[in-house]
């Protein structure tokens, strides 16, 4: 952060642990932060002598672990809390290691050398890490991390200490940096802190996502503001606290004036200005690395977000807050997009972000859709409804394997990408190899300027509000109620399938209420999550619309529970998973009404035949129906029309899943190794 009216230490602090605390999501195995260690504020400038050291902290573990060591153990000591800057730049970090395990020397910041002369957070992969570390050793350096990051530091060292050897110190902070991007390769979004330049801050990335959020210290000129001529330019020029985040999450108790930053942008703070340079690859290839760059020019964006979101509420852990948002979170998502009603009585979708591409999707060969985890499974959840409706072939792709495989996609093709986050990185990078190829890319995600949202043609995005808990649950409901709505715009509107989309459109408004109902299964999930404490194994049997919930609904166990669990296509039972079938294995059978309900009755039987200690999920009275013959559990779940009931028939499982968790003991929303976003591939 960055402003001209003074502020303590204690507060720098505040904000950067607090901006960590919404980050923690991302990753939560170690954690880290650089101070400024005094009120350097006066020798701001390029060709000043350097200043001393930052201050740095690394610890393992979550944020609180770096919070208590950094106020309870270093501070009492060290340092000065009362301490204030009229000029700031901190930067921190929470991490979920890609290379080297979590400890201390992993952590970022990642350091140039013991003077911490540049210091460096980073977001990504760097693929050429290894070739950059050789040649820097060479030039004596030496590494103390396993990570990929710390050649970066080093590299900005080298390109420093080059350009100033003779005692010329005229080489700028984003020149630094401007040269050591030129020799990263992979996925990144940085942000760069020297002592050279105090009260400076240098942010670029590629690929992996940042914002840039403005806060006026005082009243202020609201919208209108501009990047201009180098300098970022308020009416009044009022003092300002300057933010850069890999999630507008961590900035939005803040500011909502944000900028979202593209590829390539290297973001200069500076004295409490900014400026926007475009990084170009060629200058340094005709022999003059620190040629000017061409400076941007946006303006500033205002975020939709309320801090409300971000917050628990009267809730004990965001994956259940988010369970039970869900009524509202589908509103939100239907909002002005289904018309029912008015003088013609039609009833009808309005998806905004398509409909100039309509036409265009109807004519296509086929339709794929792509995604990882959770949004994968949210698209074959929505595939049955889209090929029913729209007549068009839909195949289903998880993002890894299609780049695996160089999977054929062609021109007449239209690529789906399905993405809460709007930035994982395979799906992005499949985003990428569509485009080469020629599809039509259409987005679904639930994050406003994500890099999806910014690189398809069309789409939409599915208004779930912010999803904070690691384990998706309210994205999923919102985006197969996207996808149903995609279905009914693409589909034609004949007289033959009327009856059929009224039934749907009517079934979504009812949607809300249905999962409010369904909800009220809490308490039962609860009890049933007592009686499977101590599972080692627990399998989910679906089929039809209902495949996916088995496949989202063993994801929910296995990545929050930490009890393995396994989605299985009822169809494929007698084929392996029936040899897994006795007494003592849990099994969930999903087998509400829709066209498969008969043979779902007939794997029951079966699978009670071979003493299957069954737990069914029916519709709401048919629990004689599923249970002729044999003994077991009931969950009856509202019934509503067959493409949207996964929506109700996930949440029992979302809840179970919960349950479990808590139960066991573990951590709900943040599981042991995994992370919201995984911006690296
Ligand atoms: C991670 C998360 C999952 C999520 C998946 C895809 O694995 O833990 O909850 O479903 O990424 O994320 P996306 O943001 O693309 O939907």
């Amino acid at each position: 952060l960055n402003f001209n009216v003074k502020k303590e230490r204690r507060y720098i602090l505040q904000v950067l642990f607090n901006g960590l605390r919404r980050l923690e999501y991302r990753g939560y195995d170690s954690a880290g932060i650089a101070i400024d260690s005094d009120n350097n504020s006066s020798s701001s400038s390029e060709n000043s002598v350097a200043s001393s050291p930052p201050l740095v902290f690394r610890r393992e573990g979550n944020i609180e672990s770096l919070v208590k060591s950094v106020y309870h153990e270093v501070a009492e000591t060290d340092l000065n809390l009362e301490e204030s800057f009229s000029i700031h730049a901190g930067i921190a970090h929470t991490r979920w290691a890609t290379h080297g395990e979590p400890a201390p020397r992993n952590s970022h910041p990642q350091s140039s050398d013991d003077g911490n002369e540049f210091l460096v957070v980073h977001n990504g992969v760097i693929t050429n890490y290894e070739v950059l570390k050789e040649t820097l050793v060479r030039h004596g350096f030496t590494f103390e991390s396993e990570t990929d990051t710390e050649v970066i530091p080093k590299l900005a060292k080298f390109v420093f200490d080059k350009a100033t050897e003779g005692g010329d110190r005229t080489v700028t902070f984003s020149q630094v940096v401007l040269e050591v991007m030129r020799h990263l390769e992979g996925a990144y979004a940085l942000i760069f802190k020297s002592r050279h330049y105090p009260n400076e801050l240098i942010a670029c990335k590629r690929g992996s996502p940042l914002v840039l959020g403005v806060k006026e210290l005082t009243e202020d000129a609201s919208n209108g503001s501009l990047f201009h001529d180098d300098k970022f330019v308020s009416k009044n020029g009022n003092p300002k606290e300057l933010f850069l985040s890999s999630d507008a999450n961590a900035l939005v108790e803040h500011t909502k004036k944000v900028l979202v930053i593209e590829d390539g942008e290297v973001v200069h703070l500076k004295d409490g200005g900014v400026s926007i340079l475009k990084f170009d690859n060629d200058k340094g290839k005709h022999g003059n690395s620190f040629a000017r760059p061409a400076s941007v020019q946006r303006a500033l964006s205002v975020l939709m977000m309320e801090v409300e979101q971000i917050n628990k509420g009267k809730y004990e852990h965001y994956m259940q807050k988010e369970i039970h948002e869900q009524p509202e979170s589908l509103k939100t998502t239907m909002r002005g997009r289904l018309i029912r009603g008015g003088s013609s009585k039609a009833k009808t979708v309005l998806l905004g972000g398509l409909k100039d591409h309509l036409k265009t999707i109807r004519r296509s060969r086929r339709i794929v859709f792509i995604g990882c985890g959770t949004s994968y499974n949210a698209a074959l959840a929505a595939r049955p409804i889209l090929e029913e409706l729209s007549g068009i072939p839909v195949t289903m792709e998880i993002a890894s394997d299609l780049l695996d495989r160089q999977g054929p996609i062609y021109r007449e093709d239209t690529a789906v990408f399905v993405s809460q986050s709007g930035e994982t990185a395979d799906t992005l990078l499949a985003l990428e190899y569509a485009l080469e190829n020629g599809a039509l890319c259409v987005g679904i995600t639930n994050t406003v300027g994500s890099a999806i949202a910014r690189h398809t043609h069309c789409g939409v995005h599915i208004n779930a509000g912010c999803e904070i808990g690691v384990a998706s649950t309210k994205a999923y409901t919102s985006q197969i109620v996207v996808m149903a709505m995609l279905a009914l715009a693409i589909g034609g509107d004949t007289l033959s399938n009327q009856a059929r989309r009224e039934a749907i459109i009517d079934g979504l408004f009812d949607l809300p209420n249905t999962v409010r109902e369904a909800l009220k299964l809490d308490q039962e999930m609860k009890d049933l999550a007592k009686l499977l404490i101590a599972e080692q194994s627990l399998l989910v049997f679906g089929r039809g619309y209902n495949y996916a919930t088995a496949l989202e609904g063993a994801l929910k166990v296995k990545e929050v529970a930490l009890m393995h669990s396994e989605g299985i296509l009822a169809g494929e039972m007698k084929h392996g998973p029936l040899a897994l079938v006795d007494e003592n294995l849990p099994i969930v059978v999903i087998a509400t009404r829709d066209a498969c309900f008969s043979k779902q009755q007939s794997v029951i039987q079966q699978l009670h035949a071979r003493k299957g200690r069954l737990i069914v999920m029916c519709s709401k009275g048919d629990a004689a129906a599923v249970c002729a013959g044999g003994s077991g559990r009931v969950i009856e779940v509202p019934q509503v029309e067959d493409c949207l009931q996964p929506v109700i028939n996930i949440i029992p499982l979302q809840l179970l899943a919960y349950h479990l968790t808590v139960l066991r003991g573990f951590n709900v929303d943040q599981p042991r190794n995994l992370a919201k976003s995984v911006t690296t591939q």
